[in-house]
């Protein structure tokens, strides 16, 4: 053991620490649900991206099982190797003829897709057009790379113009790379404006949709549907670790991206592919929201009324515009305080401060989901209203 590494670790802990930046993390003791045991505490859920509540249905439940009992429980390599099953086929068939696209790639999740995927498109000398809240996975895909990353201002148009501007001449590859929907505020990047300018600048546009799936768009198909942008963007990344309450990530495009990236991307060639249980459920998820879109339906309906309910207490919930709610505290060590006397009460929001989110602008980040029960909102609103005027952060 070395004990200098191991006493700069504990010195960086205790910072962490003494400036209210230690993470403390939780454990579920339930089938993760609207309400579920944290803890060993009954809660109403605020916290999950569960946003359908796919993760407790019996049919996508079952469909693992059935999977399992193929396939067996692990894929035993990489995609290229002998993790290809015939479950991971069918549901990238099934996904691109969900998502109107080409082809697709499913990927482990939706960091292994962007940090597959980046470095695998643009390289040493080429140029990465990037919102500045950009997901941490886009940020690492892109520093991977190794292509000069030119951040724009958030979902601003004139900014990103003019950086194009500043490179017209260059003749290298121009990627430009936003979230669909930004996961610590809530809001909808401009796609038709950012898909004007790549043609315009002769860029390639790529976006994560990971919060946009099965949630935005008509059944739940995403960013690019919701904007009627069919065709018009080069690369669709996603994961169904969130509203598809499963594990994996994806790639969409045309056939000859997917057939590049199976050839080009590190993350898979050198990781193995999401298990048959995986696979499994990701084909039953598919089939329900192309069956319908009542879930869909009912998630927005969530939002928007319990979105009302914390406007008409007096909250702050900033730029969102999706079932993604933050609450706006401000300083860290209170939305901190606030979740934790919430959790008391019964009801588990997380907070989460500097440096996932810009300094002075703390919040308590609150997921909808489709299954919340209108009296959990309720609850979980007056549980807010109440801890908040006791903390102070509301006058009364
Ligand atoms: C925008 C965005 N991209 C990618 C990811 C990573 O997805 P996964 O959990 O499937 O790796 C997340 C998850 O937080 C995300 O919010």
């Amino acid at each position: 053991m070395n004990e200098k590494f191991q006493g700069m670790m504990q010195a960086e802990l205790d910072r962490l620490e003494k400036e209210g930046l230690s993470l403390r993390i939780r454990t579920l003791d339930s089938e993760q649900g609207p309400a579920c045991t944290i803890d060993g505490k009954y809660v109403v859920n605020l916290a999950a991206n569960n946003y359908l509540g796919i993760i407790a249905r019996k049919d996508v439940k079952e469909a693992a099982k059935k999977a399992i009992d193929e396939f067996g429980v692990g894929s035993g390599a990489v995609k290229t190797i002998i993790g290809n099953t015939r479950l991971i086929v069918e549901g990238e068939k099934k996904l691109a003829k969900f998502k109107e696209v080409e082809d697709v790639l499913m990927y482990q999740g939706g960091l292994t897709a962007n940090s597959g995927t980046i470095p695998a498109l643009v390289h040493d000398g080429d140029l990465i057009f990037s919102d500045e809240l950009n997901h941490a996975s886009i940020i690492d895909g892109c520093r991977l790379s190794k292509a000069k990353i030119i951040p724009f201002k958030h979902c601003d148009m004139a900014s990103l113009e003019e950086k194009l501007k500043e490179h017209q001449q260059d003749p290298c590859t121009k990627l430009i790379i936003t979230d669909g929907v930004f996961s610590m505020d809530g809001d909808i990047a401009p796609l038709p404006g950012i898909v004007e300018l790549a043609k315009k600048y002769d860029a390639v546009t790529m976006v994560d949709d990971a919060h946009g799936e099965g949630v935005l768009g008509d059944h739940g198909r995403g960013i690019v549907n919701h904007f009627h942008l069919e065709g018009e963007v080069d690369v669709e990344i996603g994961t169904m670790s969130k509203a598809f309450g499963v594990v994996g990530g994806y790639a969409a495009g045309t056939h000859t991206l997917v057939e590049y990236l199976k050839n080009k991307s590190r993350t898979i060639l050198f990781s193995s592919t999401i298990t048959p249980a995986d696979a499994g459920a990701i084909l039953k998820v598919i089939d329900i929201l192309t069956e319908s879109d009542d879930l869909v339906r009912k998630l927005w309906e969530n939002a928007v009324y319990f979105k009302a309910k914390m406007k008409a207490y007096g909250f702050d919930t900033w730029r969102s515009e999706t079932p993604i709610t933050p609450i706006i505290i401000g300083d860290g060590q209170l939305a901190k305080n606030l979740s934790a006397r919430l959790f008391e009460k019964g009801v588990f929001a997380q907070s989460l401060g500097f440096p996932t989110v810009p300094k002075g602008l703390a919040r308590i980040r609150c997921m909808l989901c489709s299954t919340h029960t209108k009296e959990q909102l309720d609850f979980a609103a007056d549980m807010f209203h109440e801890s908040a005027l006791e903390l102070g952060i509301l006058k009364s």
